[in-house]
């Protein structure tokens, strides 16, 4: 049975229990409404540890758009009931108090990774991102954690997040789990509606092309003001980024003359769609 937690003080003499016992603990951070994604994190950190915690928190310091906040899928039981299902040891759901009491007044920012794109486009973001984590990463005290490439950009935040502050936890990036249509799998993805589920994969289908370009030798200017037509066309009524990055610290690269990853942001009706490939 999965135990649910709500308390940072016992979540801590539960893992303290663990290490005495010298086991290594996996965590996983989600915001809930799990999905496969989740699950395959999931089954990285079962594999990869000796007990698993997963974390849920629809974090509000993230959210730089209050209405994204509101609608932010919910469902703790059916997530409790996923969890079970998977062998995750505790979940660890703690109410915002617990996380921001009183008098809270620490914020984690990181710069050069966390500026460009999502940094851009949601200012304050990945302030909120890098404060939870943080977080996270005291109370679980786990010695693994397990995110998602589907956020690539997010990602290098926390790799730059627990280098610089010696935070002694291994970060261990998963590839983004895809419905058979090529969808990126998204709690987001529940709220759109059935045309705009039909036009969503075609993010990941134009991706693969301007990649295939770019590949060849293209020019990201050329590149991406193709591919950002084709995402016009496709019904995406507004492409927020669309950028080509190297791997190695997010620098915007006019051609993919290092390894580089194509990551685009983009709306459709009112859902912000992010996405990303390998270049
Ligand atoms: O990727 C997410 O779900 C969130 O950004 C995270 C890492 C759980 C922090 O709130």
């Amino acid at each position: 049975m999965t135990q649910v937690i709500r308390n940072s003080a016992e979540l801590r003499e539960k893992v303290a229990g663990w290490k005495r016992s010298g086991m290594l603990v996996g965590v996983v951070p989600t915001m809930g409404a799990l999905h496969e994604g989740h699950m395959s994190l999931v089954a990285q950190a079962r594999a990869q540890s000796d007990r698993v915690i997963v974390t849920i928190f629809v974090n509000p310091m993230q959210f730089n758009n209050p209405d994204d906040l509101t609608k932010y899928p919910r469902n703790e039981a059916k997530d409790v009931a996923l969890l079970d299902q998977a062998g995750v040891d505790v979940l660890f759901a703690p109410g915002v108090e617990e996380v921001y009491p009183t008098g809270f007044a620490t914020t984690v920012s990181i710069t050069g990774v966390s500026e460009p794109m999502e940094g851009a486009h949601r200012p304050g973001h990945f302030d909120g991102v890098a404060t939870v984590v943080s977080k996270l990463f005291g109370m679980t005290q786990a010695g693994r954690a397990f995110f998602g490439e589907k956020d690539w950009q997010q990602l290098q935040v926390v790799r730059r997040l627990v280098d610089d502050l010696n935070i002694p936890v291994k970060i261990i990036g998963c590839p983004t789990i895809r419905e058979e249509d090529g969808l990126a799998m998204s709690s987001r993805n529940v709220r759109l509606t059935a045309q705009e589920r039909q036009i969503a994969p075609q993010m990941h289908h134009i991706l693969q092309q301007a990649a295939t370009q770019l590949r060849g030798g293209a020019l990201a200017s050329d590149a991406l003001t193709s591919a950002r037509a084709a995402f016009l066309a496709a019904g995406f009524h507004d492409v927020e980024y669309l950028e080509l990055a190297s791997v190695e610290g997010l620098r915007l690269l006019p051609a993919a003359n290092e390894p580089a990853r194509l990551l685009v942001a983009a709306w459709l009706g009112d859902v912000r769609l992010i996405d990303n490939i390998a270049v």
